[in-house]
């Protein structure tokens, strides 16, 4: 009996000691705010030395006294990283005490269980899953949708854009909308399918979406950085960049955000290639941004307004962000995203911030908001989608919709704006 418990106890060794260890041997992220500059030289370092994910701030270099440090803390480097912060009497709560079951969930396509409620636009989907959407849009829509393929990823994946046109009116102008060019972003790659869904769903029974797409063509690249995406679903779920490799290094990727021709890799972006704000060898480096850059340059003359899907903060932003001079039709950018703020507060009660880039969150040269300014778009946005640091990056399935409907709820009020003045006769001669 005795040599059968023993036995028993044996084989179960490891479990039993992941339950009495379980806090530790878990994966979470913190919220850290550091109160002096001694603390924050410390949180600095624990976030490059240790194997751990920043979530808030971008970048090691923006961690600030007194500002809240959202940090991904694997389970192997758990205990380390605690000890250091008890040793330096820096405080912190737990975020998410269990990431790793909001990640299960995210990935969990649930289209197979008929007791599901939620449709395939409530989920997130992987990159294959994806594209056979795309291809199955524009089978289901051949008068309105077409594929564009724009280019490919470093790693040859193909770049679809979907082009949305109801009418082939003459000097027809257009909008752009890109998402994903961030990897871990989720939220975004699920606007850009959304948003594809409720145009087609509700052209001529909903009057704004109707009067944009009478008046304006939509381009929309549902996931620009498909590497970086694939490897979030594989690999690990907090990448950013794109999976590029270099001969000069063993780091991979560049943040596909840092590499447009737009003051690139001044103050806010870096050139050493191990960062997650590595602006790339030269500007455009990368394919996925060449891709992008080429199409808007040959289409810049119809292209009207520009749009950049991230997540995650709750920001309306608009030029520049690579400098903290003005853009100059500043105010009307700047009214243009309040009215858009306001609309979200009244009809879903979110708030978000807006301002230009740079005055908002940070200098962050070479993004593609600021580039298609300066290439004569605008009406260039870049928003943040929810939340705030509640769940992060690893916002669940059951929040897409409310997400997904206040930044439609502006990409709409921002287009009718645009219509409506591009519309209105011109001063009389
Ligand atoms: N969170 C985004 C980033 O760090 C902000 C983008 C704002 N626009 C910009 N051009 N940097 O890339
Ligand atoms: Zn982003």
């Amino acid at each position: 009996m005795k040599a059968l418990l023993i036995l028993f106890v044996l084989m179960n060794l490891d479990k039993l000691l992941k339950t009495a260890h379980c806090t530790e041997t878990q994966d979470q992220v913190l919220s850290i705010t550091p109160k002096t500059q001694e603390q924050v030289d410390i949180l600095k370092n624990v976030s490059t030395q240790y194997e751990t994910a920043l979530w808030q701030p971008v970048s090691p270099h923006y961690i600030k006294e007194d500002t809240q440090v959202h940090l991904y803390v694997p389970a192997n480097s758990s205990e380390t990283v605690k000890d250091l912060l008890k040793r330096h009497a820096i405080t912190h709560e737990v975020l998410l005490a269990n990431p790793n079951e909001l990640i299960e969930m995210q990935m969990r396509n649930d289209s197979t269980d008929p007791r599901s409620s939620s449709t395939f636009y409530e989920r997130y989907h992987s990159l294959e899953n994806i594209y056979f959407w795309i291809n199955r849009t524009q089978q289901d829509n051949p008068d309105t949708v077409k594929v564009i393929l724009i280019g490919s990823s470093f790693e040859k994946r193909p770049l679809y854009v979907l082009k949305l046109s109801v009418n082939n009116r003459p000097n027809k102008k257009a909008m752009w909308i890109d998402c994903g060019i961030h990897a871990r972003e989720w939220i975004s790659p699920a606007f850009c399918l959304w948003f594809v869904q409720y145009s087609l769903s509700f052209y001529q029974s909903n009057k704004e979406i109707t009067n944009i797409l009478d008046n304006m063509d939509v381009y929309i690249l549902p996931v620009l950085n498909p590497d970086g995406y694939h490897y979030t679903w594989t690999t690990n779920r907090m990448w950013r960049k794109n999976r590029s490799t270099n001969m000069s290094t063993k780091c991979i990727g560049v943040d596909l955000n840092r590499n447009f021709d737009a003051n690139w890799c001044t103050e806010g972006a870096s050139d050493q290639p191990c960062t997650e704000i590595y602006c790339g060898a030269f500007p455009e480096s990368e394919p996925e941004t060449q891709a992008v850059a080429d199409f808007l340059r040959s289409h810049k003359d119809i292209v009207q307004i520009y749009f950049s899907i991230h997540s995650y903060s709750q920001m309306l932003l608009f030029p520049y962000s690579c400098t903290l001079e003005e853009a100059e039709n500043h105010s009307e950018l700047l009214e243009m995203v309040r009215e858009a703020a306001q609309k979200i507060q009244r009809h879903y009660r979110n708030i978000y911030k807006y301002g230009s880039g740079a005055n908002t969150i940070y200098l962050a040269p070479g993004g593609s908001d600021d580039w298609a300014y300066k290439l004569g778009i605008k009406y260039s946005f870049t928003f943040e989608l929810q939340d705030r640091g509640s769940y992060g990056f690893l916002l669940p399935p059951s929040h897409i919709s409310k997400a997904c409907n206040e930044a439609l709820l502006a990409v709409k009020t921002i287009a009718l704006k645009v219509v409506e003045k591009t519309q209105a006769p011109t001063t009389p001669a």
